[in-house]
């Protein structure tokens, strides 16, 4: 074979190898245009050729040589485009696709309880304010007029730390606290958590939520009180509801008073709810006693308080109809989507 169509043979040659689908382009331009490569050969060999011979053919040579850069340089090009395409084909959003949702959380119902009573009480100008649940037998007990070896502490067993700290069996240490540091008027809530050392059954808990009321002014009267429960009551569990106070003891209050509403399952003809009552127990109330008052710095002469304290699951409980008092604590999923 003459060189001219070697080098004519080789061009075609290598133009195939360039357009094959995944060219090694590096290695075909190796293999032809390379030092050691087959055009460099052809051209070593043109020393043989005759005067006349040698331009035409480093001619063609130039020829074959550019050809197959130009199409070197086009493949490239288009398998970089191809390879980008490919990419932004890959990345594409589909923005139409139906999304994942996140699995949302959700407020308990005692948050949902709670929070209901700060927004009624903060509505009638009353702030909260919320004390340690790692308490001082003092505040727990003493400066609510309970000391020691008093039978009231007999209702009210819990959790000692030590002799004198114990986990909080109430929430009214926060009283002789709050009374402690702020002067008249005072006008407070406290949510959070208590504990006893009770079994667990479907109606106590070792571990419970009570809210805690307090208000010291002059001129405070019980009407004043009534007049509280009165618009919590309404508010809480309908506008019909009515509120009434029964004759009671505790050592914090006098006078001192359960505190009933009428039923809101029946409105009051007796039911289920109500265990045929008409009427629900719903929290205890009463005047801050004078002793309270005196060991809270405040003069009794001067000053007069309301208190009241319930507990937030016995609401819950009651306006969501939950019969077992552990359900609030279990955390199961289908039992809290239904609040
Ligand atoms: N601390 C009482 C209890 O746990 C409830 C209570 C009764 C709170 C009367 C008060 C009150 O503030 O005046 O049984």
């Amino acid at each position: 074979m003459n060189m001219k169509d070697t080098l004519r043979q080789m061009k075609e040659e290598a133009l195939e190898k360039i357009n094959e689908v995944g060219a090694d382009l590096e290695q075909i331009r190796v293999r032809y245009l390379g030092k050691k490569g087959e055009l460099t050969a052809v051209l070593r060999g043109m020393g043989q050729l005759s005067a006349e011979e040698r331009p035409v053919v480093g001619q063609i040579a130039n020829e074959v040589r550019a050809n197959i850069e130009e199409a070197l340089t086009r493949r490239a090009e288009e398998m970089k485009a191809k390879a980008l395409e490919m990419k932004l084909k890959a990345e594409k959003l589909d923005v139409t696709m139906p999304g994942k949702a996140p699995a949302m959380g959700h407020i308990h119902p005692l948050t949902l309880v709670q929070r209901d009573l700060e927004d009624i009480f903060m509505g009638m100008g009353f702030s909260i304010v919320e004390g340690p649940e790692v308490e001082y037998d003092y505040y727990n007990f003493q400066a609510l007029n309970i000391p020691p070896e008093h039978p009231a502490r007999d209702t009210q067993d819990t959790f000692y730390i030590t002799d004198k700290i114990l986990l909080r069996s109430q929430t009214s240490p926060v009283q002789a606290r709050t009374m402690e540091k702020q002067k008249p008027p005072i006008r407070i809530i406290s949510p959070g958590r208590v504990y006893r050392s009770d079994p667990v059954d479907a109606t106590h808990s070792p571990l419970f939520h009570q809210l805690e009321g307090l208000v010291v002014d002059k001129g405070i009267t019980m009407g004043d009180l009534r007049g509280t429960l009165d618009v919590f009551a309404k508010k809480e569990f309908g506008e019909d509801t009515r509120v009434r106070f029964r004759p009671h003891h505790f050592p914090f209050t006098e006078p001192s008073a359960e505190v009933d509403i009428s039923c809101f399952s029946c409105g009051g003809k007796g039911c289920k709810l109500c265990k045929g009552e008409g009427w629900i127990e719903i929290l205890g109330a009463g005047m801050v006693h004078p002793h309270v008052l005196e060991m809270g710095n405040i003069d009794p002469n001067e000053y007069s308080g309301f208190a009241f304290g319930f507990g937030i699951e016995r609401i819950a409980m009651l306006k969501y109809h939950i019969d077992d008092m552990r359900l609030l604590y279990e955390n199961d999923v289908r039992f809290l989507k239904q609040f």
